[in-house]
């Protein structure tokens, strides 16, 4: 018998539902929400409240473009955390609503962990998935980690960030130029055209695996005040050089330590995932390392960069296989690691 799980995401700003059946991608429907745009970051109570009303259509267009009906359901994954407690609770109290409904266990997905699973989401039979173990460098706006991944429920954190996260870099010295909340795509972009040597940034340098991009942010802050007081139209002029130089430094720390996690580990797969590695100079530089290196490379589809239920779906499908259910007074976190 076909094993259908719907997967529920809703831990940040988007609220997504998609139905996968025995590990086939269906359906994957997110809804984004603009409210929080004039605000230059996510307001907590106003996505909570935009789940709200997302929640019920998303999961019913799901449904609609997977060609199921609620009945066809074998179990309903959530994203328990981490994430914004109010919009964690939607999610949560929806799927435990909707499994008492149709009688059906839940599963309860840790967002990261989707993430990492991401790679695992097949559109087609023979899509490749990466063999176990891989390395998986996962860069959000939230989280920057090197994830050893031994199996889909055994992932260890060898790497992380000791203060703000890859995408809170883009994000901040985004901002300092005058650019529009999230700024990560906007420095993508205007990079496209920039040279990446005409400035040079601090970075970190740290013995370990982590991760610290907290002196890249005040370098770059630096530099740009101290050229705005010659020439106030300095960030103007040269926001493409700017932008290329910004992205080239945060491309060179990540693959540092990526470099070095590789060596360690003696990993011969590598994947990327988060909200960042839908940066194409992210993208791009990973690729060629890869090669380089001759290790295999998963980089995600851009619909599956950012926070979405399919990956919720699969992480919540294998979960089912080893029946680890969830239980009803199970509790949202705000915090978890791995
Ligand atoms: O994984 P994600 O959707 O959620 C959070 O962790 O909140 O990641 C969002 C982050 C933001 O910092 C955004 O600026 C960044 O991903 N991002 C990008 C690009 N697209 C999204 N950063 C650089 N280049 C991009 N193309």
């Amino acid at each position: 018998m076909s094993i259908t799980i719907l997967g529920i995401e809703s831990s940040c700003d988007d609220t997504s539902a998609a139905v996968i059946r025995d590990g086939i991608l269906l359906s994957n429907v997110i809804a984004s929400q603009s409210v929080h745009e004039e605000y230059g970051g996510v307001v907590p109570e106003l996505a909570s409240r935009a789940h709200q009303q997302n929640i019920v259509p998303v999961v019913d267009t799901a449904l609609k473009r997977a060609g199921i009906s609620k009945s066809d359901l074998s179990a309903i994954a959530f994203t328990r955390g981490p994430g914004l407690l109010g919009s964690l609770l939607v999610g949560t109290s929806f799927a435990k609503g909707l499994s008492v409904g149709l009688r059906i266990p839940i599963v309860d997905v840790n967002h990261l962990h989707g993430h990492v699973l991401s790679h695992f989401v097949r559109e087609k039979e023979d899509d490749e998935v990466p063999e176990y173990p891989f390395l998986c460098l996962l860069i959000s706006g939230g989280n920057s980690q090197l994830v050893l991944v031994k199996n889909y429920n055994d992932m260890q954190i060898i790497g992380q960030t000791i203060d703000d996260a890859a995408g809170e870099a883009f994000d901040k010295c985004a901002k300092v130029m005058g650019l529009p909340y999230p700024g990560g795509p906007f420095i993508d972009r205007l990079a496209a055209e920039g040279d990446p040597k005409r400035f040079k940034f601090a970075k970190p340098h740290i013995a370990n695996l982590d991760y610290s991009f907290s002196g890249l942010k005040t370098s770059f802050l630096y530099t740009l005040r101290d050229a705005v007081k010659e020439n106030p139209n300095f960030i103007e002029e040269n926001k493409a050089d700017l932008a290329a130089s910004l992205q080239a430094t945060i491309i060179a720390i990540l693959l540092d330590k990526l470099d070095k996690a590789v060596k360690q580990t003696g990993v011969k797969t590598v994947a990327i995932g988060g909200g960042v590695s839908a940066n194409s100079g992210v993208r791009a530089a990973v690729a060629d390392y890869c090669e380089r290196h001759h290790l295999k490379a998963f980089i995600p589809k851009r619909a599956f960069t950012t926070d979405n239920a399919a990956m919720v779906a699969i992480a919540g499908y294998y979960k089912y296989l080893d029946k680890d259910f969830c239980p009803y007074d199970a509790a949202p976190f705000a915090r978890v690691t791995m």
